[in-house]
């Protein structure tokens, strides 16, 4: 039998908490700190159309049944085919509207069989359908082909006015001081392409962090602009502040996107030993 654990109506296998990250122990409070950060920076409302990715086994997308009502809609994908196999099973059989769609990308930890790469996949939503798109936790794997692939996509999902709501670990002057005085906070000493550096470079996915220049450079060629300033998170020992990870709200920019997404052999930069 799964071990699984309560959490608004439904039970939540303990493995499946553990791939999204935190597992029990952290799972409320987790969902709870997302819930309200939509609502500080990128108000989420009944009616609106929403996309996620990374929606791992739904922390977020099971409170968002309360907050889109039954007159809007979730589509949340992810790379975990197990993950997603329990939101469908479970989620859109109480809420139909509430959807859940497989990307098979490699990833060496969330899903090591994967066939595709992220550029080669289109998400699975129509042309300007989504009012708001939000990743947590999920760019902060990434490397920045296939970050900028993905905003590229959210540029064709998204409508005129929508907004997307992504958490980074941004490498600023400030957090990369505080980090290297903080015990047991994320280092990122080791640098892993063009403003790009890892915590570790065993398993260079587990943690990705970006300078400042590189963050806005991705977020350019993907389409967007910044719509608000960075908000920074305490990842790095930072205290006074409400999130966990930096945050960026995103607006589709007005010029158009122009020339091919880089690709990883223009970034990659030899990892520091
Ligand atoms: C740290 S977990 C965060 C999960 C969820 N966003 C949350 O905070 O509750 C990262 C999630 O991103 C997913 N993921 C990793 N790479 C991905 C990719 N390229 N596309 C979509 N999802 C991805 C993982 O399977 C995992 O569910």
């Amino acid at each position: 039998m799964t071990a699984t654990f309560a959490f608004e109506g439904f039970d939540i296998p303990v493995d499946l908490a553990i791939l999204t990250g935190g597992g029990e122990e952290t799972w409320a409070g987790i969902s709870a700190a997302h819930l309200a950060a939509y609502a500080r920076y990128c108000p989420l409302r009944a009616g609106h159309d929403v996309l996620e990715v990374g929606c791992g086994v739904g922390r977020d997308a099971i409170p968002l049944t309360g907050v889109l009502g039954p007159g809007g809609s979730y589509l949340g994908v992810d790379v975990s085919g197990p993950s997603i196999a329990w939101c469908q099973g479970h989620i859109t059989g109480r809420h139909a509207n509430f959807t859940f769609a497989h990307l098979n990308i490699r990833s060496e930890f969330y899903n090591p069989q994967g066939a595709l790469s992220a550029p080669e996949i289109t998400i699975p939503a129509p042309t300007a359908s989504i009012d708001v798109i939000i990743l947590q936790s999920v760019f902060t794997h990434m490397f920045e082909p296939d970050i900028t692939h993905f905003l590229r996509e959210f540029r064709r999902v998204l409508r005129k006015d929508g907004r997307v709501f992504a958490s980074f670990f941004v490498l600023g002057k400030e957090s990369v001081q505080l980090s290297g005085a903080t015990p047991d906070v994320l280092k990122f000493i080791h640098a892993y392409g063009k403003g790009c550096r890892i915590n570790d470079p065993g398993y260079p996915e587990a943690a990705v962090g970006y300078t400042p220049a590189a963050l806005r450079r991705m977020v350019r060629r993907g389409g967007f602009s910044l719509d608000q300033p960075l908000h920074p998170g305490s990842w790095c020992g930072r205290h006074g502040v409400d999130d966990g990870q930096d945050i960026a709200i995103l607006k589709p920019s007005r010029l158009p996107v122009l020339g091919r997404a880089p690709q990883r052999a223009d970034l990659r930069e030899a990892p520091t030993p």
